[in-house]
């Protein structure tokens, strides 16, 4: 590289080999090439025309909390640190709350109920950033970030704009969306949720309504259902603080009514809910544990001994050891079931 550009580096506050370790959930050890934390849109720009000129990929990194590194990451990580979060009212009683994308979602969910607004209750405990939240439209408990979606400004690369983008624009299915899609064209700097007013809880979901039911109130607040879903997300996942991991490490599969026929013909234990369309949503989870691999481990990799969905790092593993199981669960799982899992987090 020409030192002038490793002058521009410099200026921007670019650092050179930075270990990854303390910013991935699985605690996988790897490089980043160049790592920076962008603090604003000018700062970004900058950056992200830099690496243009200079030819480096760009890695955008959010949480760190769905993604597996398994090697080292050549050319700019870059972090957003943008953290501000402001309410503008909307009509109804609604509030619109706007996000930087470097929030911690968790903050964000907890912010809005400090602030009295209820609808972000079921998302309560998602690890990752507010910018990573619309990449995989993160759901749990039967809310989808689409169900409370505003708007949000993105960095658009290709057209080297900042643009908002509406619902339709974002294209979200389950656990997908248009940024997923285009992994590489978008960074998302903000995001507007609609909150509060007559916005309703979801309690329907049914390890949150067994819980629900288990305690004292009949009344549910959104407070209530947060510590409740906090409650049933601390007994069910891993806390990647204590063991490394990426929350559900598969999608749930889609399959049509006939496919769901013949797999519950193979296995009549079989999980699954309908969806609207006639076709039927799989418990991945299920599918894995019914094959006996729940708390398996293969070196440092392994299981989780009680949701078979999270893989988890017990220590001292690499993510290639990671994808060596993965493909071994796949293999089971198309063997008995026909079925094909689909990865949910990002493999670097
Ligand atoms: N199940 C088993 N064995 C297992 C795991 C699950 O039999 O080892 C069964 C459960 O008993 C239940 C069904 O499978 O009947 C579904 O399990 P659960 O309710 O725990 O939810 P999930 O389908 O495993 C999904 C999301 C989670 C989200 C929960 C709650 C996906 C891929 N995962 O998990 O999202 O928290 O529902 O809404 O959609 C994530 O994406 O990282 C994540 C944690």
């Amino acid at each position: 590289m020409h030192s002038s550009a490793e002058q521009e580096l410099q200026r921007l506050g670019v650092q050179r080999g930075v270990p990854m370790v303390e910013y991935n959930t699985f605690g996988f050890n790897a490089q980043a090439e160049y790592f920076v934390t962008a603090n604003d849109e000018d700062h970004l720009v900058a950056l992200l025309d830099l690496a243009t000129d200079q030819n480096l990929p760009v890695f955008l990194l959010g949480g760190g909390s769905n993604i597996v590194l398994t090697r080292d990451i050549p050319g700019i990580t870059v972090r957003l640190g943008n953290r501000d979060i402001r309410y503008t009212p909307a009509p109804d009683g609604q509030m619109q709350v706007t996000a930087d994308a470097g929030v911690n979602w968790h903050d964000l969910v907890m912010n809005t109920l400090e602030h009295g607004h209820q609808g972000l209750e079921n998302l309560s405990l998602i690890p990752g950033t507010v910018g990573a939240a619309p990449v995989q439209n993160i759901g749990a408990y039967g809310v989808e970030l689409v169900d409370r979606f505003c708007s949000l400004r993105a960095w658009h690369r290709p057209s080297r704009r900042f643009l908002t983008l509406g619902r339709e624009d974002c294209e979200f299915t389950y656990r997908n969306s248009r940024f997923k899609r285009e992994q590489g064209d978008w960074v998302v700097m903000s995001l507007t949720l609609v909150v509060g007013g007559d916005t309703p809880l979801v309690l329907e979901y049914p390890s949150l309504a067994e819980h629900l039911a288990a305690g004292t109130s009949d009344n549910a607040t959104a407070r209530s259902v947060s510590q409740a879903v906090i409650s049933v997300r601390s007994t069910r996942l891993p806390d990647p603080a204590v063991i490394g991991n990426a929350g559900s490490f598969f999608h749930n599969p889609i399959v049509s009514g006939s496919e769901h026929a013949r797999i519950s013909a193979v296995n009549s234990g079989l999980v699954s809910y309908p969806l609207p369309d006639g076709r039927f949503k799989l418990a991945a989870g299920w599918l894995i544990d019914s094959l006996g691999f729940k708390g398996v481990r293969r070196g440092a990799i392994g299981v989780h001994e009680r949701q078979a969905l999270v893989l988890v790092n017990h220590g001292g593993g690499t993510g290639v050891e990671l994808l060596a199981l993965v493909e071994e669960i796949r293999l089971a799982v198309r063997e008995a079931y026909g079925v094909e899992l689909t990865v949910e987090p990002l493999i670097v």
